[in-house]
């Protein structure tokens, strides 16, 4: 199994999103968290961006041990300085470095040219390998720079230090065939690419970040830049939830994370009430519905065998059970098993027809069905029971 390093960037690119800011014992909390599920590198903040994310990254690099803290800057000196000053405390500390590399970038936010924007991409990994040893590159919009260019900023980047290199889809418009080209590209043109990990970063503005994730990871990138639930600017980043399960699902892809799973439903709560950001529910691993079967010929697969319909066993993420949720489009099986798990073992067939029938009526009338309801139907056989 190759190891694939999980970066998770909540704390950053997601913080960053209108209404998910977090103070800085929230901070912790949710940093100590990440290094329980088993991430490889906090990015901790912006330092230079606030007193607070300042603040914030000192506190994080003194309360967590094993992962590696990062701390985000552009490619300017005076950030660079800064969060190397917030890193102090760091037991592992590493430096996020860049710069825009696409045209977009360096015409219109540079008013620079590629020459110009590749010395000073160089000039901010050195002076970054002034303070620490562990420095990433950002290639800013790399999903729109020409992969000629691209290639001659990663080698000399890594050239001058750099440790891992982030190609990033800043704006979420790669296709994963065109995300998968690149990073080949990068494997095959690139001299001394050996020496660097090679980072995904995707963004989801067009519902492509986790295959595009996926697509740079089958194609050679080791390190995937993530954040709990998909938050993030605009749409989102990639979830570390779907690159987790997905490597977990198909093993033969041979590609293993330190993840341990069975935190993630906690760490996807902490994340949403903390932030206040509520989870759609078929969001994939993590939705309230993402293990609920509500239809009849599903609900009675599910029970005779839940492999039917279940591609993933909800206790690898952190779930007591499945949910089989009853409606209208319930089938007497599902009807009978919950029953049976609240206690009530219906065996004449015709009663439970009977207790069916009035459940269909109530079901068309009530959108959800809770237990009080079942027991209600059911009324005759639990006063049995007691
Ligand atoms: O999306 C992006 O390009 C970023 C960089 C700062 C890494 O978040
Ligand atoms: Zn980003």
């Amino acid at each position: 199994m190759d190891k694939l390093f999980i970066f998770d960037t909540t704390l950053r690119d997601g913080e960053q999103v209108p209404g998910c800011q977090l103070n800085t014992v929230e901070k912790i909390q949710v940093a100590k968290a990440l290094e329980g599920l088993g991430v490889d590198v906090i990015e901790a903040g912006f330092p230079i961006s606030s007193p607070g994310d300042f603040n914030s990254v000192v506190e994080i690099s003194k309360a967590v041990t094993w992962p590696t803290i990062c701390a985000l800057t552009r490619g300017v000196e005076k950030d660079i300085e800064v969060a190397a000053e917030a890193l102090k405390y760091a037991k592992n500390k590493r430096i996020h470095t860049g710069i825009g590399t696409s045209d977009y970038h360096i015409r219109y936010k540079f008013n620079s040219n590629q020459e110009e924007i590749l010395q000073r991409a160089v000039a901010a990994v050195k002076y970054a390998k002034r303070y620490v040893e562990d420095v990433e590159f950002y290639a800013e919009d790399a999903g729109r720079t020409d992969n000629e260019y691209l290639a001659r900023v990663v080698e000399a980047v890594i050239k001058a230090g750099a440790t891992v290199v982030n190609i990033p889809d800043t704006t979420g418009y790669c296709l994963p065939v065109d995300y998968a080209a690149k990073i080949k590209y990068l494997f095959e043109h690139v001299n001394g690419i050996q020496n660097a990990i090679i980072s995904t970063h995707c963004h989801n503005d067009l519902g492509m970040a986790t295959a595009n994730t996926l697509a740079g990871v089958m194609n050679g990138a080791r390190q995937v830049e993530v954040t709990i639930n998909g938050i993030g600017e605009r749409a989102g980043n990639t979830s570390l939830e779907e690159i987790a399960m997905i490597l977990k699902s198909h093993k033969e892809l041979l590609i293993d994370t330190n993840i341990n799973t069975q935190k993630i439903t906690p760490m996807s709560r902490m994340i949403s009430s903390l932030m206040n950001m509520p989870v759609q529910p078929n969001k994939a691993i993590v939705g309230r519905n993402a293990f609920a079967h509500s239809s009849g010929i599903h609900q009675d697969g599910v029970l005779k065998n839940r492999e039917s319909y279940e591609i993933i066993d909800p206790k690898d993420v952190g779930l007591d059970e499945n949910s089989i949720v009853l409606t209208a489009r319930s089938g007497r099986a599902a009807l009978k098993h919950r029953l049976s798990v609240l206690g009530v073992d219906v065996k004449d067939n015709e009663r439970l027809d009977e207790i069916y029938q009035e459940f269909l009526k109530l079901a068309d009338r009530k959108k959800d069905i809770n237990d009080n309801d079942i027991l209600m139907l059911a009324g005759k056989e639990r006063l049995e029971k007691q």
